[in-house]
């Protein structure tokens, strides 16, 4: 097995995964990284290389995944698995999974410390063990909208099943409880009605969903700010008007799945001893009907705007990157003020490149420009007055790795 590297690509190089990786088994995936490597050079792209950055960007959907058969455990394939999981992994989730690797310190969220055994994407309830389907789902797919990336494009099934095995002995409770059993979802709805969307929106109030989600499902209720996970790290609750950071996928089936077993180590809770399959069906139809307004007129993920809700912005910011800097490094403006920054980062085609975050601020002025789908634009409100530095927040890449990519936001005290 040739050595695999994650993809943190350094300074002046151009952020697209490494031409070896040419080798993979996912012939489209290999084609896509050639021709969107010569794409950067010449500008030209074929229609076949369109037909499969298209395909890199369909939304990731945990529960659709068709799950390869696991090989046989021997002792040959977690060999495998730990010197994989050194190569791939350790760089953000440390070498004994303890989320302590070099680019953790850099990363919102942050990876998950795998030796405390606290699993938050399974099909089992509450806080049981998720199944090893279950860890292979998270590792080819990656999680949306964070720094965990989709490994099926960079390993083979059976590597993949290799890191399954080995994540399996970084906690002594996948040994000690086992695997917990999947919670039962009921008949998915073939379609989705006005009335389930109503019933739901009925259930949503009752079960207090708005307490943290906010009354309307913009991530803002009244406990959104206090809440924090298992790690002692603040957590967001989903604000439901991005579908593009629905972690799991944005689909009726990955809401109603989350909704029935909740998010382990976080305030999410688990609803599957409260609500019935229907109302779980219902709910998420409700949250999903507010995912989906975003794409009213065509519009993707990408194309929607963060913080919409706040109305017209007072001062557009259009900040650009090149070279590995930010133009203009300087950002002024009066406090109160509604800010839109919309970014152009330098791009390889698959909508991955740089992103940008603001030191000791409002944590919603954050673009993560890692990931595929991710708008590059974001409004937020300028209500602290101060002199603040804002970064890429793209992972791995403020201090030693990205030096020069910072600027200064100066946000000036509003007159009294
Ligand atoms: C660039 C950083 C990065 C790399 C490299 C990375 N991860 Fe992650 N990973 C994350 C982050 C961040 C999260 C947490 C996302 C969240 O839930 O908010 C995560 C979460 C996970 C989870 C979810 C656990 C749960 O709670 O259900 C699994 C499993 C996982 N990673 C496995 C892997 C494996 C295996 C590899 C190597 C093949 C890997 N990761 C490489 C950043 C990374
Ligand atoms: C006590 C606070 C709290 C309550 C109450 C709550 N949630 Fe959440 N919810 C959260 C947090 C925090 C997250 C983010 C978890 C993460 O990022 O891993 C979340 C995430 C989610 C997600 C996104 C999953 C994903 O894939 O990203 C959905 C869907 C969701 N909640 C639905 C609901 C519904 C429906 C209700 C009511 C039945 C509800 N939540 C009640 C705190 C809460």
């Amino acid at each position: 097995m040739s050595p695999t590297r994650p993809h943190i690509p350094r300074q002046g190089e151009p952020h697209a995964p490494p031409l070896r990786r040419a080798r993979l088994r996912n012939g489209t995936m290999a084609i896509l990284i050639l021709l969107v490597v010569a794409g950067c050079a010449d500008g030209t792209r074929t229609p076949s290389a369109r037909t499969a950055v298209k395909e890199a960007q369909a939304p990731i959907s945990w529960t659709h995944y068709d799950v390869p058969e696991a090989p046989a455990q021997t002792a040959e394939l977690a060999a495998a698995g730990a010197k994989l999981y050194e190569e791939n992994c350790s760089s953000c989730h440390g070498a004994t999974g303890a989320a302590d690797g070099v680019c953790a310190g850099f990363l919102s969220p942050q990876p998950r410390d795998f030796t405390t055994g606290i699993y938050r994407f399974k099909t089992t309830p509450g806080g049981e063990m998720p199944t090893d389907e279950d860890l292979f789902r998270t590792v080819s797919l990656g999680l949306h909208s964070t720094g965990m990336p989709p490994w099926r494009y960079l390993l083979s099934d059976e590597e993949r099943w290799a890191l399954v095995s080995h994540l399996k002995t970084l906690s002594p409770t996948f040994a000690e409880r086992g695997a917990g059993n999947p919670v039962d979802l009921g008949t998915e709805p073939t379609n989705v009605t006005d009335e389930m969307v109503a019933a739901g929106r009925e259930l949503y109030i009752q079960a207090q969903c708005g307490k943290c989600h906010g009354e309307t499902g913009y991530g803002d209720g009244p406990s959104a700010l206090t809440l924090v996970d298992a790690f002692g790290n603040g957590i967001p609750p989903r604000n439901y008007h991005r579908a593009g950071d629905f972690k799991r996928g944005h689909t009726l089936r990955d809401v109603a799945l989350t909704i029935h077993t909740g998010n382990n180590g976080t305030p999410m809770p688990a609803f599957d001893e409260a609500l019935s399959e229907e109302q779980v069906w219902e709910l998420a139809s409700y949250v999903l009907s507010l995912a989906e307004s975003q794409f009213a007129g065509g519009g993707t993920p990408a194309a929607a705007d963060f913080g919409e809700h706040l109305g017209e912005p007072d001062v557009v910011v259009k900040l650009m990157e090149r070279h590995w800097k930010y133009i203009p490094d300087l950002i002024r403006v009066q406090q109160g003020q509604i800010v839109r920054v919309e970014f152009q980062p330098t791009d390889n085609g698959l909508g991955v490149g740089h992103g940008f975050a603001v030191d000791g601020y409002d944590k919603s002025a954050f673009i993560n420009g890692a990931m595929v789908q991710r708008p590059k634009s974001v409004t937020f409100r300028a209500d602290k007055a101060g002199t603040f530095t804002f970064y890429c927040a793209t992972q791995c890449s403020t201090g030693p790795l990205h030096p020069k990519m910072n600027g200064t936001l100066i946000v000036e005290p509003a007159e009294s």
